[in-house]
């Protein structure tokens, strides 16, 4: 059936990686498995309204408007055309219809938080809720992970942000049903403090960065030490699994910090080499581990590609942290900004 014209709403989250992705193979095929907190206030809103086109004004082409907070946005359009390039021999009615997309994020534009995990899945959702309404009885199942094979050929973290609150993507030997296709619920058992842990994200570098992750990802093409990074990875994320379920905070830790600075190192050590950490990432990371000495609270930080620094701490410790914070981390903030956020359970439909 074709459907005349419709409306459709997504909220889908933003993630961050306990284990990260980092290195693709043909296909935005990981290279190694990753897995996620899905995060709960950072999150993108899109809104797709779709016309079914007529034979005659039917050209062929991929036909839509994007509007990023309320303003048309051309410059978005080439990013949009590649997603729906790629997703195309998947979703074969994309070229029966207009759109007109309409985005908006949660989260300032320039705080070097990176909108295509949130932004990505929702656009994925977005084309997901059409083809439902083509095919009608789609089970739940099926529409998630569709919805997040589609993400994922995006932007790759993307397919883990349509669920929640721990999710994997990417082939591993000890967990049941992993693929490097969609993102999957982390499917064992997780201990209740994993439930509600805080992810506080300093904001110490809100410009654009100098090397997109693509071109990152690629750099690990030829690097000196790929294969033992992604067995790394692998190993890391093995090594999680009683973790998670033991909530045993100190082991925890340790594969936390060590996989975002392997991430750095990784491109510290490519060739071209590049660096994304800033002067205050260092200051932060060392006042942590100050902290953490002195006060035995179980606090440690992670990174993505960028500067800014996600804190991650369980929801007991929420005051103090944040007196932490103020105290004597806003100062290597810009503006002093930061923002509070936590695990979330995934996308949802307006
Ligand atoms: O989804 P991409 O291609 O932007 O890659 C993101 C990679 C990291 O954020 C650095 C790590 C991860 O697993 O999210």
């Amino acid at each position: 059936t074709k459907i005349n014209s419709g409306e459709v709403t997504w909220q889908s989250p933003s993630n961050i990686a306990l284990v990260k992705y980092w290195g693709k193979k043909e296909n935005q095929i990981p290279a190694n498995p990753s897995i996620s907190f899905t995060l709960s206030n950072c999150h993108s809103t899109t809104t797709m309204k779709y016309q079914l086109k007529d034979n005659a004004s039917n050209t062929g082409e991929f036909d839509f408007k994007f509007y990023f907070e309320g303003k048309e946005k051309e410059d978005f359009k080439p990013k949009i055309i590649k997603f729906f390039e790629r997703i195309e021999s998947y979703c074969p009615y994309l070229k029966d219809y207009s759109f007109e997309i309409h985005s908006e994020n949660s989260f300032p534009h320039s705080s070097g938080i990176a909108s295509s995990a949130s932004g990505m899945s929702a656009l994925a959702l977005c084309v997901m809720s059409l083809e439902k309404e083509i095919s009608k009885d789609l089970s739940e199942e099926y529409f998630n992970k569709k919805a997040s094979f589609l993400a994922r050929l995006g932007s790759g973290s993307a397919s883990r942000s349509i669920e929640g609150p721990l999710v994997v993507w990417g082939e591993q030997n000890k967990i049941e049903g992993a693929s490097d296709l969609f993102g999957e619920m982390y499917p064992y058992k997780i201990h209740d403090v994993f439930k509600s842990f805080q992810d506080t994200i300093m904001l110490v570098d809100k410009g654009e960065k100098q090397v997109s992750s693509t071109v990152g990802h690629n750099l690990m093409h030829g690097h000196p030490f790929a294969e033992q990074r992604f067995q790394q990875a692998d190993d890391n994320l093995e090594k999680l699994i009683p973790i998670l379920e033991s909530g045993d905070l100190t082991e925890f830790i340790k594969i936390v910090e060590s996989e975002a600075l392997s991430l750095h190192a990784m491109m510290m050590s490519s060739q071209p080499y590049f660096i994304l950490m800033k002067p205050n990432t260092l200051e932060i990371i060392n006042k942590i581990w100050t902290f953490r000495e002195k006060t035995k609270i179980p606090v440690c930080f992670t990174l993505d590609a960028g500067a800014n620094v996600h804190i991650l701490y369980p929801d007991n410790h929420k005051d103090k942290i944040l007196e932490f914070i103020n105290n004597e981390l806003v100062v290597y903030c810009q503006n002093g900004h930061y923002i509070c956020d936590q695990v979330g359970d995934g996308a949802k439909k307006l």
